[in-house]
């Protein structure tokens, strides 16, 4: 027994990179893990291998940029879970662009992937997480969300507001027992990372960057801690000599 037997935790982004990274470290703990994200047949390959690892995993396809699908989800776990320990939103999404030339379209899909549908999940979800004994809930942000260098206007502008949604969320909750999480990764190796570099023309070098499985067991480290305490923000970097 460790405090992740029996919980029940819902990743979103969980078929690939921090999110896989997670909800895989959850699940070698003893988690119930509930997966969320378009490509079904990714969350089905990530949560065959938990399966193998003795964990309950369930899939489900949404797309976060979608109120009705995230409604959807919210009333099928309502009706299945009597409660909820943990959510994570590690689903997201990002574009490069100058402000001067970025698709205003592009922009409305960021804020709606990586804002409103978190906001839209944990307001649906609350109900179950207060029900939780501890429920914590877990933003993986971006150094984007406290700095905003050239190139990333949009991408930087919905982390730094879901810098903000996490701090207000905070305030409003600890009062019932729940625990709110930012995380601020440096660049991580990850599909989205490979397409990052692409875009900048550089090689791309994974053993060079913080990997998934780091942000992993530091997040689970932050939530295991006794109910004395709570880490608020975590800002994580890659480490290396040559990087
Ligand atoms: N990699 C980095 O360097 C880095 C650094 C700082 C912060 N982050 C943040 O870390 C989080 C995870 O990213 P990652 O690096 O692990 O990249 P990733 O492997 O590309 O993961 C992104 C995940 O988001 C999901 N997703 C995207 N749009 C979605 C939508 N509309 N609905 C549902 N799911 C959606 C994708 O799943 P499907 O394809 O199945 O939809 C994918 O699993 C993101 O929030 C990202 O902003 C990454």
């Amino acid at each position: 027994m460790n405090w992740f037997t029996n919980k029940k935790a819902l990743v979103t982004g969980a078929g690939s990179g921090i999110g896989k990274a997670l909800a895989t470290a959850l699940a070698s703990r003893g988690c119930d893990l509930f997966l969320a994200g378009r490509d079904l047949e990714k969350l089905r390959a990530a949560g065959t291998v938990m399966e193998e690892m003795g964990a309950k995993a369930t899939c489900h396809q949404i797309d976060i940029s979608r109120d009705s699908q995230i409604k959807e989800l919210g009333k099928h776990l309502s009706k299945s879970i009597d409660h909820l320990d943990i959510l994570i939103h590690s689903a997201g999404l990002f574009h490069m662009g100058r402000l001067g030339s970025a698709p205003v379209k592009l922009f409305d899909l960021q804020y709606k992937t990586n804002v409103r549908g978190p906001y839209l999940l944990t307001q649906i979800l609350l109900p179950l997480l207060k029900k939780s004994q501890m429920g914590q809930v877990v933003f993986i942000n971006s150094t984007a969300g406290l700095r905003a260098p050239a190139g990333v206007s949009q991408y930087a502008a919905t982390k730094h507001a879901l810098t903000a949604l996490a701090e207000s969320f905070r305030q409003e909750v600890n009062k019932e027992g729940i625990r709110v999480l930012s995380v601020f990764p440096g660049r991580t190796a990850s599909p989205m990372q490979k397409r990052i570099f692409d875009l900048e023309g550089r090689v791309y070098r994974p053993e060079l960057l913080l990997q998934p499985g780091d942000v992993a067991e530091t997040v689970l480290n932050a939530l295991s801690l006794p109910s004395t305490a709570e880490v608020t923000d975590i800002s994580i970097r890659p480490f290396s000599k040559t990087y």
